[in-house]
């Protein structure tokens, strides 16, 4: 079975990290091809990680980099239907909730290649918010969905998805989290900046809607800095965040902030370190809200909505809001000691990807069975002529 795995952002390359090595791991069954689209396209937002995840060199680089979200998603769209074409898959695997999963799983779908979402059904129910778009989309179009939670589960029932494309699965981003968390450990980077374990914050910010408004960035930034006045920060920042906080006057690479120190992205396996041993983490972040849930770190959401309440009603994620006061106010509740502790949702082990395995092939042999006499299921089913 030939399956093409696409990733493009920094969040994807985590996900599809422990499948693919998965995959590999049956070459009887599967034969993997990586696709990059080049969404992200910084050697910190790319390549570190294909280093840090033991990630081999993808079989195709796309290239697509920035732009408007048309520009990029139909750059995506245009670049990806020619490697379905090429390579002519037997399934599809798009991840998470950026441009390239929605354009990925739109050319699968008018190729009528059979196509697969990993963390299927998660919804903030705000459809400002671009990746509830790709997320809703992408779902209606798949055929096999993955899901992490219940409530993702509930979600596509609600939508009237049926009930045989969802499969229960768990979280990849903790299988990997998981996988590398030891390696971690050895991370030099609290020594490099000078941090002690339990005795600073670190923060991530990216949404649009928190960074691309000056006045709410200001007013962001002014809370980090009244943090920062009690407890040293450590801000990796996001390269769309580093643009705003330059054209809104905030900061200057190089310019020194006090007890706030703001870096360029970090590479996985140090941002795990620094994550683990934070004594308090503050983002915007999909897949911070899950990984700090697993790690037992306090973590404050400096949003109004979730796609991902498990994080809270189960571990240590709670929602802040984007109002400066609110957001100083529970960093200072934390810091007094009153931060929220969880448990591990279910699911959320080192054996999602051998699940996901384990459903593909069954869904390949039951293909197989329902073929009709005569049938060819070895064939891929691109119907890109037939739709000209
Ligand atoms: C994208 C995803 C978002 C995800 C985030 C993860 C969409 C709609 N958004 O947002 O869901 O949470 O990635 O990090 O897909 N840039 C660089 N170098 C890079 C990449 C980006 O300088 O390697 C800058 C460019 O100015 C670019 C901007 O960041 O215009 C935004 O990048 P883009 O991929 O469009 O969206 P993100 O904000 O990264
Ligand atoms: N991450 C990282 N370095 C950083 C910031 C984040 O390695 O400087 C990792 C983080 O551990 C998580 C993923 O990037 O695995 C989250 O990606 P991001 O916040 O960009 O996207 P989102 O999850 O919001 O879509």
């Amino acid at each position: 079975m030939k399956v093409i795995l696409v990733a493009g952002a920094r969040p994807n390359f985590m996900k599809v990290a422990p499948i693919l090595k998965r995959l590999r791991a049956h070459p009887a069954d599967f034969l993997p091809v990586f696709v990059h689209t080049g969404q992200h396209y910084d050697a910190d937002m790319s390549e570190v990680f294909l280093a840090d995840l033991g990630l081999p060199q993808p079989d195709y680089y796309l290239g697509v980099g920035s732009g408007s979200h048309a520009e990029q998603t139909a750059g995506v769209m245009k670049a990806f239907e020619q490697v379905a074409l090429a390579e002519r898959p037997d399934l599809v695997i798009v991840v998470g909730d950026v441009n390239s999963t929605l354009a990925a799983a739109l050319v699968a779908a008018k190729l009528c290649v059979p196509v697969a979402h990993v963390e299927a059904g998660l919804r903030s129910f705000d459809r400002s918010m671009p990746e509830e778009i790709n997320r809703i989309l992408t779902d209606h179009l798949c055929d096999l969905l993955f899901t992490t939670c219940e409530d993702a589960n509930t979600n596509l029932r609600a939508e009237g998805i049926p009930e045989d494309k969802i499969h229960f699965v768990g979280n990849t981003m903790v299988e990997s989290l998981l996988t590398w968390r030891a390696q971690a450990e050895r991370s030099t980077i609290g020594r490099r900046l000078g941090v002690e374990p339990g005795h600073y914050c670190l923060v991530t910010l990216h949404r649009p809607s928190n960074v691309d408004e000056p006045e709410r960035l200001k007013g962001l930034f002014r809370a980090l800095q009244r943090i920062a006045a009690q407890i040293p920060v450590v801000f990796p920042a996001h390269p769309r965040t580093q643009n705003r906080l330059r054209e809104f006057g905030l900061w200057q690479p190089g310019a020194e902030v006090g007890q706030l120190m703001i870096l360029d992205p970090l590479g996985y396996i140090d941002f795990l370190w620094l994550e683990s041993h934070a004594r308090l983490v503050v983002t915007d972040s999909g897949g911070v809200q899950e990984e700090t849930t697993i790690l037992g770190v306090p973590c404050l959401t400096v949003r109004e909505n979730t796609e991902r309440p498990i994080t809270i009603a189960m571990g240590t994620n709670v929602l802040v809001g984007t109002d400066p006061e609110r957001l100083v106010g529970e960093a200072e509740r934390v810091l007094a000691g009153r931060g929220k502790s969880g448990s591990i949702p279910p699911l959320w082990d080192a054996e999602v990807s051998a699940r996901i395995v384990a459903v593909l092939q069954q869904w390949r042999r039951s293909k197989a069975q329902r073929a009709e006499p005569g049938e060819d299921v070895e064939a891929p089913a691109v119907c890109a002529e037939a739709n000209r």
